[in-house]
């Protein structure tokens, strides 16, 4: 019995001596890609003024924005567990704790690079979907968050615990920050005649998000790379050699709106953000299936 009891003692305080080893390592390691600097000099874009493009910057923010910024774009809890990980999104509005005091390139470095003023990585903002952007586009959206009326809410700084470093580090919460897998040196996307054509299709598609998932040819087969392990479906092809052959533009914009495939299947909102899809305009939802029309039919 004795000596049952003491092996048990020395593979456990092995176990134990492990496991610290690994949050030891997994922590060193997220804190310096917490603070990795880097040495990004964000575009000069300019910040259009009339009402359309501010028409355009509002369609946007209420689009994708408001998904984590809150309605009001006053900044919005995105995760808070005790001990773990306390992220907010950031306030948005001229008030208070807001981006008053951030000049157009700050917002430049957040929108398209990912990065705070003095270079480090934001958590969770998704610059891999608005570095596809257009220069018009992102001006449009830093110049309606100008004209927006303000609220005061300071957010609390984000903190990631010892347990949560270490989640981190094992990649647990998939790819947390976008500004390590950007292509920084990308140009601005060209912005095509906004309306039903299949020209904007392609460039809605990049820039709301649909290749993040269902690829750059939109024939499917893979999981977003940022994504925790497991946690989103290997993502169908949407291309008319897929499973879009027999949909018409109606069962296509259902989809977005609903949730609702044609056959009865419903998608759910953390698989795929049809919630926030439904958001599009009808031009636009014609826009994206014009596109996946436009597709070659030949598999990959
Ligand atoms: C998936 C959630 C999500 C979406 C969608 C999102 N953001 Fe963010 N954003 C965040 C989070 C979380 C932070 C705070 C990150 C941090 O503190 O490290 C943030 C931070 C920012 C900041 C930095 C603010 C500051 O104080 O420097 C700006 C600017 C910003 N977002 C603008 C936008 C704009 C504009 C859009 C829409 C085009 C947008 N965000 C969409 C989650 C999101
Ligand atoms: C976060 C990942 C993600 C994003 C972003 C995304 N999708 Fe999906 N999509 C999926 C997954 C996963 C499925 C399969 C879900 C299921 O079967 O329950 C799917 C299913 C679909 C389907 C149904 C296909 C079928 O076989 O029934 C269509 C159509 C579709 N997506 C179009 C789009 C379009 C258009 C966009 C951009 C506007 C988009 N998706 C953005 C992940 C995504």
């Amino acid at each position: 019995m004795k000596r049952i009891l003491k092996w048990s003692g020395i593979v456990l305080s092995v176990l134990l001596g492990i496991v610290l080893i690994l949050m030891v390592i997994m922590n060193i390691r997220t804190t310096s890609r917490l603070n990795k600097t880097y040495d990004i000099q964000p575009e000069t874009v300019v910040i259009p003024t009339g009402e359309t493009a501010i028409a355009r910057g509002e369609y946007l923010a209420r689009l994708i924005c408001v998904e984590c910024h809150g309605g009001d774009l006053r900044g919005d809890e995105f995760v808070d567990e005790a001990g773990l990980v306390t992220i907010y999104a950031a306030n948005l509005t001229p008030g208070r704790g807001g981006i008053a005091e951030r000049s157009d390139e700050d917002l430049v470095m957040a929108i398209r690079h990912g990065l705070d003023p003095a270079g480090k990585p934001l958590i969770i903002m998704p610059a891999e979907i608005f570095i596809h952007w257009s220069e018009e586009d992102l001006g449009a959206v830093i110049a309606y968050l100008r004209t927006i009326p303000a609220v005061d809410n300071e957010q609390p700084e984000p903190q990631i615990s010892v347990i949560g470093r270490t989640l981190v580090g094992l990649g647990l919460f998939g790819k947390p920050f976008p500004a390590e897998y950007i292509n920084h040196d990308a140009p601005f996307n060209e912005m095509p005649s906004i309306g039903p054509n299949p020209e904007y299709g392609a460039y809605l598609a990049r820039a709301v998000g649909c290749t993040l998932c269902h690829g750059d040819n939109l024939k499917g087969g893979i999981q977003p790379e940022n994504a925790p392990p497991g946690e989103i479906p290997t993502s169908p092809d949407i291309t008319q050699a897929g499973d879009l052959a027999d949909w018409t533009e109606d069962d296509f914009s259902q989809l977005l709106r609903t949730g609702t495939t044609p056959n009865g299947h419903e998608i759910d909102v953390d698989h795929m953000p049809w919630d926030m899809y439904g958001r599009l305009s009808d031009d636009d939802m014609v826009a994206l299936w014009l596109y996946l029309q436009s597709l070659p039919l030949t598999p990959e």
